[in-house]
């Protein structure tokens, strides 16, 4: 089938299809999208985007980067899937390889999952067997303001109302604290505790940073009372914040990836560190059909080598920094938050943060209103200088557009 045959269905007929067969727990998709190449989309009717949420913070490598198809392509050809009962080069290679860019000592392990609250489903699992074999500690420690997924546990970690309430009762000894409180934390951590989980930076909550000494004190908190820490870095972690790891040299005792490892591939990781915490989840006591198959090991491997070898982190800095001197200077953008291409702007009162998402599509950029005054960026890594540019040369005029149109409406 040629790209236009793929295409070929008119661009509504799509979105009629998805609205009377998809399950409604999104709202409506704004477009439909037909291709990508590096930071761009197009729709259905070829209108061109740049994309600056590359699938929220997931297209790591950009859309269809050569090497990644290619690679993808290959082990498509040669082995998909095997079950656990077998192991596969590229699944044992990505095992290492991940273990290494996070500085994991020998005795590690990585368990390789296909989505981020499954990583988050055996971080879970895993607070729960250290809380056992501490003699029975239940409590879990997360922060308010914290998403860390759908699953039933996963969502017991997560702290909207909105997203909880509806599934009630969740799984019990989780509590909430205020984000970014050290203070609070050393209170909250006790005997009782079996882990801490927390983001290093809140990026549904619209890129929440907390103060940089905050991932540490909670290490030294946590080490203190014998409990675990754990860092969801699904969202900043694979180099999203221009670092590997936002936790870098903080040393947790677990990470869980997702979003940015398969290039847009799913999967997902749980690393534990050290023998004494990687051997809590024994055999049988957890598992998963699909995850860390050939092909999706295979796509994580080129997406960490493009990485790598393209100089992606560096850019992923470079572009960052870019992105907040410029959004500083935009008048309606009242602070910007920023770590690496993970980037956060309040608009002034006047603006509508919706409204604005919906201009700028009109205008040919994909953006993410995380709140009614909030806008999250997270484009594609490997995203040009001179398309930050152009991005930041229109925001003025998207915003004055969003003003002429509410004056006359
Ligand atoms: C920090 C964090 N943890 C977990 C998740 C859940 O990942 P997934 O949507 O792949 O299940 C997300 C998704 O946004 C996330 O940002």
């Amino acid at each position: 089938m040629t790209d236009t045959d793929q295409n070929a269905q008119p661009r509504s007929e799509t979105l009629e299809t998805y609205a009377s067969s998809y399950a409604g727990v999104f709202g409506p998709p704004r477009l439909a999208l037909a291709r990508g190449e590096g930071s761009r989309v197009w729709d259905e009717d070829g209108r061109e985007y740049l994309d600056l949420l590359g699938g929220i913070a997931v297209n790591s490598v950009g859309h269809a980067h050569p090497r990644w198809v290619e690679a993808v392509s290959r082990q498509a050809g040669v082995l998909v899937h095997v079950s656990n009962f077998f192991a596969t080069r590229p699944q044992a290679d990505l095992a290492q390889r991940l273990l290494s860019l996070a500085g994991m000592p020998a005795g590690s392990a990585a368990f390789l999952v296909n989505s981020g609250t499954e990583a988050l489903e055996a971080a879970f699992k895993l607070a729960r067997r250290h809380g056992q074999e501490k003699g029975g500690r239940h409590e879990i420690i997360a922060f308010s303001g914290a998403f860390h997924g759908r699953t039933m546990g996963a969502l017991a970690l997560t702290s909207k109302a909105a997203y909880r309430e509806p599934f009630e009762p969740l799984p019990g000894g989780v509590r909430h604290i205020p984000y970014g409180d050290a203070a609070a934390a050393a209170d909250a951590v006790t005997e009782r505790t079996a882990a801490v989980v927390v983001e290093p930076v809140q990026g549904e909550a619209g890129v929440v940073l907390p103060d940089a000494q905050f991932l540490r004190s909670l290490r030294r908190i946590t080490r203190e009372a014998g409990a675990l820490l754990i860092v969801d870095e699904v969202q900043t972690g694979i180099g999203r914040t221009g670092q590997w790891l936002a936790s870098a040299g903080v040393e947790p005792d677990a990470v869980t990836l997702a979003k940015g490892l398969g290039g847009g591939f799913p999967i997902g990781a749980l690393l534990t560190r050290g023998a004494e915490v990687s051997s809590l989840l024994g055999p049988g006591q957890h598992g998963t059909t699909f995850g860390g198959n050939p092909l999706a090991a295979a796509a994580a491997l080129e997406t960490l080598s493009i990485l790598d070898e393209e100089g992606l982190l560096e850019n992923a800095r470079l572009r960052g920094e870019q992105l907040e001197h410029g959004l500083m200077r935009v008048p309606g953008v009242v602070a910007v938050r920023q770590a690496g291409l993970l980037v956060g702007m309040d608009l002034s009162e006047e603006f509508d943060a919706p409204a604005l998402v919906a201009e700028a599509q009109r205008a040919g950029f994909i953006l993410n209103a995380t709140g009614p005054k909030t806008l999250r960026l997270a484009p594609p890594l490997v995203i040009t200088e001179r398309q930050i540019d152009h991005f930041l040369t229109s925001l003025p005029t998207l915003l004055a557009a969003q003003t002429a149109s509410e004056r006359t409406s």
